[in-house]
């Protein structure tokens, strides 16, 4: 049985440069590529979105300074995309079930502390795809903090065991130095001595609006949480038509970052 969680950039279905701006076009053939994938192959998948154009565009606007009034439009800018990349999954016969971030996960001072995974277990059980995404939670000690989705994906890959976990970004994979010279510098397998230097010399964390660390965060995140071996961490760029098919069928993506921590 395959397993995949797969976070989709919110990089990549919206244009993180203007606010609230879907990139339609590309969120319907991702849908496509998904659903031709599932109609070929028995996969476990769990989706994973990020804040895009959306999310990051308000939530920068309380620069972390989150009010009650921010949990509420931060939540109510991430529940528009989820429901529109929803309602386009399920226009292309995917059983996605949205799972409401905010009800999942509570913080303690930013990580995760109380997590409630039953309702994601059981809609696996029933061959339902659940869709989780990038939001704004209650925290324990700080009242409200954001939960990036590049912390829920390594987070539930780890919790659920599952074997794959990739990410659909809007570039290659993971470049040596950002921005790139070519693409000579994209990491082919990125390790633990490579983390080091990245960390180091990526002065852009990403382009765009983006609250959550961008690339950085991404792979500080992996390390955090994912402690099993045999789990295949893939980071490739979705605005490649046909890269998420092949990503979820286990067919070959001639240009990709392999995440080896
Ligand atoms: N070393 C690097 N290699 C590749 N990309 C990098 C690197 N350093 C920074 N980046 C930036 O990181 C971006 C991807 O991170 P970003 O957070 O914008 O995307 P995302 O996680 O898909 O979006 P979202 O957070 O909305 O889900 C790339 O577009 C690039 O601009
Ligand atoms: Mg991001």
């Amino acid at each position: 049985m395959r397993e995949i969680v797969l976070k989709i950039g919110g990089s990549v279905i919206t244009d993180k440069t203007k606010p609230f701006t879907l990139r339609k076009h590309v969120l319907n053939r991702i849908a496509s590529e998904i659903a031709k994938a599932l109609s070929e192959e028995n996969i476990k998948l769990v989706l994973v979105h990020g804040g895009g154009s959306f999310g990051h565009f308000v939530a920068s606007r309380y620069k972390d300074k989150f009010t009650p009034r921010a949990f509420i439009e931060i939540h109510e800018a991430m529940e528009r995309l989820n429901k529109t990349i929803t309602s386009c999954l399920l226009k292309h016969g995917i059983d996605a079930v949205p799972i409401n971030t905010q009800l999942t996960f509570i913080l303690k001072n930013k990580e995760p502390y109380k997590v409630f995974l039953d309702p994601i277990i059981n809609a696996l059980k029933r061959n339902l795809v659940p869709i989780l995404y990038g939001d704004i939670v209650f925290d324990a000690t700080k009242k409200f903090s954001i939960l990036s989705g590049d912390t829920i994906a390594p987070y539930i890959a780890s919790k659920l065991n599952f074997n794959n976990l990739f990410y659909a970004i809007n570039v290659n994979g993971v470049y040596k130095r950002y921005p790139p010279k070519s693409d000579k510098d994209l990491i082919e397998v990125l390790n633990q001595n490579m983390l080091s230097n990245i960390l180091e010399h990526s002065r852009v964390k990403a382009r765009g609006i983006d609250v959550t660390g961008g690339m950085v965060n991404k792979l500080l995140e992996i390390v955090k949480w994912v402690k099993i071996k045999k789990m295949k961490i893939m980071m490739f760029n979705a605005l490649k038509p046909g890269y998420v098919y092949r990503a979820l069928t286990y067919k070959n993506i001639p240009k990709k970052t392999i995440v080896k921590v």
